[in-house]
């Protein structure tokens, strides 16, 4: 194993100049917490006295009428205090964020099995599970069952969706088509993934005085958290208060989907006026909330013998669940994603979001993004398969142009496109033509082993595709002795935002880091928030706290001009001083000089992303401030007797902008691989007939572990800066990554076609590729070579 790569030296910081706070690795703020247990997650907070616990008895239905509900018996159970239900609900009963048709407890159906229908709040955690699972048996709930819909094939078969169709088109593709050299139709699938945040959702709910409410909550999205309390009570916000120190991990996965337990806890905790909390089980959170949307495509394209794309159609079929949910932004950001890297003069793009009884699903890193993205690189593959070419030379016959062959599908002109040169440099540095012609003499003498190799780029927009989501604020205090406290809208889940903020103001202010100090996200200190989420979190936060930090900037550079002459235009802030004119006075002693003088040492700061539009009747505008761009080379070894694989090496280069911290953002890369690559090949989610999820526990769950990381694992950063004036020109970096284990897929989808060389089609391999998956599609591929 290669210890000194790249990221290890720059995370050693031995790439950059050590004194400067930005554009130096740097450890997360909260590391050394984090690997002594000291980190304080929303479990650990120490309990009120009276504390009182939740758990949920979840419907054993898939859908169905509730007959009735016969209580009592858990009512009398040990330790419990209360049973809670819809009936119980002051206000509105609903926690969905967009469409207001998800119930908090279920009211008369149940259109999932694991939708919560009652709450049993009880002295201890045990106490009140062991009452919640008496629902289990007898006629504690009686259901009436109803006919359920379960996949997205089976929605789009009645047109059921949770929300209307979208479609976009551009030329005239169909003429395209007719008029290729070359046509293929094609139909493909991807599984869903459950973002398996390590630390699970929990809420802790405590009354406070003149009916107000505290809420503790494991949430990317506090304001929202407090949206729907207070609409649930039937309260104004104010009364409602929501706070978050950190998650440990969010994935998407809290960025809605924690509003169920909040609610539920703080109806409990007005009903009942003590502190509740509730903290899912492991099973009781897969079977409760919403994961990755999986999809069903259907494809046609028409090409000429270089792989050319002239016309292409797509529909995408996202298994929606039984609500809204977040699905319709998670369509349209599939929408915008189909093309990845390339130009499709005339393409129809259809995504629906199919309403089926199961759980709601929601967003997960990539948003929709890969789901639409990948349907074009398998396409491309096929194309690549049909036509005897490497794949490579037809991706790269397909990448956008750069002054023409420039316009998405979705009317925005890509103009800060780099996917030339960072393909050109991680051929280069990954030997790909080299390893593609040795993986064919390997394969040649190798029977039952085969070896495939593939390389994917990635176009990632980064906004919210809803324009006014694009928007933070940060609140930045200079205390007398010169320390700086911080607080934005933004949320931690590991991902370093706070890191990035704090060296963003520690930055401008010029003071060596350890004197910045962030902390918990707090809807009393700042309002109306956006989720932490669409990879914006530090491109928003971190200009929000940039502006605060200014403006108290330019008071001390006042004050310093006043002590020291010169005009304040020309002070320098850097290593803990400020200097004029040839004098420098410490930072310390001029913010005390300057609170003498009674001047303002603390500020609000205000950011709104410049540029973003978009047209949701048509489709078009101008969605993404910008793009990140990312590349990577993967290559498997496939045992075709038993479908096992394993990666052997993966280079990835990664557009971070001008990063802000290289060690948080390879991080972010390294995770964001590893993860997509969990969901493209051992994370399978299944439901049985009756709509249960079985694969519900890590025992039959498998998220990839850290011997999955391939024994050669080159990731590097590519030199790059934003076009645009970003935050110190950086670029977003928490969700592109994932893309980049399109990689890994095709590398094992190459493996399978060495399998079966003489088959014409290409290998019908579904993601995920676990071995069965693999097995099935060499075996099928087997036959077609053999009959051929
Ligand atoms: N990294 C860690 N360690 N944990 C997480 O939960 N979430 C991802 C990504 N990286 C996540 C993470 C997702 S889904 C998003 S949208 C971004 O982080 C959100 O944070 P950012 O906007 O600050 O990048
Ligand atoms: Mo990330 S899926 O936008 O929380």
């Amino acid at each position: 194993m290669n210890l000194m790569t790249e990221a290890s030296a720059e995370r050693m910081g031995t790439a950059s100049q050590p004194s400067a706070a930005i554009g130096v690795a740097r450890p997360h703020e909260s590391a050394e917490l984090h690997v002594s247990g000291e980190a304080a997650y929303t479990d650990d907070l120490p309990e009120f006295a009276g504390t009182l616990h939740v758990a949920l008895g979840l419907s054993r239905h898939a859908h169905a009428h509730i007959v009735s509900l016969d209580l009592e018996t858990v009512r009398a159970a040990p330790g419990v205090v209360a049973v809670l239900t819809a009936a119980d609900i002051p206000g509105e009963n609903n926690c969905g964020p967009v469409l207001h048709d998800d119930p908090i407890l279920a009211e008369g159906t149940v259109s999932y099995l694991g939708q919560p229908v009652f709450a049993v709040i009880a002295t201890s955690r045990d106490l009140a599970r062991q009452a919640a699972a008496l629902a289990k048996s007898g006629d504690i709930v009686r259901y009436e069952p109803l006919e359920a819909v379960l996949t997205a094939q089976a929605a789009r078969d009645r047109q059921q969706y949770v929300l209307p169709p979208l479609h976009l088109v551009r030329g005239d593709p169909a003429a395209r088509i007719a008029a290729a050299p070359h046509r293929l139709t094609g139909e493909f699938e991807v599984g869903g993934q459950e973002q398996f945040y390590l630390e699970g959702q929990i809420a802790y709910a405590v009354p406070k005085e003149g009916a107000g409410m505290l809420v503790y909550s494991s949430t990317q999205h506090p304001s929202e958290m407090q949206q729907v309390v207070a609409h649930m009570l039937g309260w104004p916000a104010h009364r409602v208060l929501c706070e978050c120190r950190r998650m440990g991990g969010g994935f998407g996965g809290k960025e809605s989907q924690s509003a169920v337990f909040v609610c539920i806890a703080a109806l409990a905790a007005s009903k009942l006026k003590r502190p509740v909390k509730l903290r899912a089980d492991r099973d009781d959170d897969f079977l409760i909330t919403g994961k990755r949307h999986d999809a069903v495509y259907r494809y046609e394209v028409g090409f000429d013998s270089e792989g050319r794309i002239a016309g292409a159609r797509v529909e995408i079929a996202l298994r929606a669940g039984y609500s809204a949910d977040l699905s319709g932004a998670v369509a349209t950001r599939a929408v915008c994603h189909v093309d990845n890297a390339y130009y499709l003069s005339d393409v129809e793009i259809a995504a629906l979001a199919c309403k089926t009884n199961t759980q709601s699903n929601t967003a997960f890193r990539g948003f929709g993004g890969p789901q639409g993205a990948l349907v074009t690189e398998v396409m491309i593959d096929d194309i690549a398969r049909a036509l005897g070419r490497d794949p490579l030379d037809v991706r790269l016959a397909n990448f956008y142009g750069i002054g023409e062959r420039d316009v998405t599908p979705y009317g925005q002109r890509v103009d800060d496109n780099i996917l030339a040169p960072l393909t050109a440099q991680l051929l280069e540095s990954s030997d790909y033509r080299e390893r593609r012609a040795a993986l064919a003499a390997f394969n040649e003498a190798s029977p039952v082993l085969k070896r495939g190799i593939a390389i994917t780029p990635v176009k990632f927009g980064i906004s919210f595709n809803v324009p006014f989501l694009n928007q933070a604020g940060a609140l930045v205090h200079v205390y007398r002795d010169g320390s700086v406290l911080v607080n934005h809208g933004g949320t931690e889940m590991g991902q370093g935002l706070n890191t990035k903020v704090a060296q963003v103001v520690a930055h401008v202010l010029g003071l060596p880091l350890e004197q910045v100090r962030v902390t918990a996200t707090d809807t009393s200190k700042v309002a109306n928030t956006s989720a932490t989420a669409a990879s914006t979190g530090s491109d928003l936060n971190g200009k929000a706290a940039e502006a605060a930090a200014q403006t108290i900037r330019a008071r001390l550079a006042e004050m310093a001009a006043r002590l020291l002459g010169g005009q304040p235009g020309d002070a320098i802030f850097a290593n803990g001083c400020v200097s004029l004119d040839g004098a420098s006075l410490p930072f310390a002693q001029l913010v005390n000089e300057a609170y003498l003088a009674r001047v303002q040492l603390w500020s609000d700061g205000f950011y709104a992303t410049p540029k973003v539009h978009w047209d949701a009747k048509t489709l078009t505008g101008h969605p993404f401030y910008y793009f990140a761009y990312g590349a990577a080379v993967s290559e498997v070894v496939v045992d075709t007797l038993t479908g096992e694989w394993k990666l052997l090496r993966a280079d990835l280069l990664h557009d971070a902008g001008r990063s802000i911290n290289p060690a948080i953002d390879l991080g972010q890369v390294e995770g964001g691989f590893i993860q997509g690559m969990g969901w493209l090949t051992t994370e399978e989610l299944w439901w049985n007939a009756d709509g249960r999820l079985m694969t519900h526990a890590p025992s039959t769950y498998k998220i990839p572990a850290i011997s999955d990381t391939p024994a050669a694992f080159h990731v590097a950063l590519y030199r790059n800066e934003n076009v645009e004036p970003t935050v110190f020109r950086s670029k977003a970096v928490g969700e592109p990554p994932l893309l980049l284990a399109f990689s890994v897929f095709l590398a094992i989808r190459d493996a399978v076609a060495a399998a079966a060389p003489h088959a014409r089609s290409a290998p019908p391999l579904r993601a995920p590729a676990t071995p069965e998956a693999i097995l099935a599609a060499i075996c099928a591929l087997g036959r077609t070579a053999s009959t051929a």
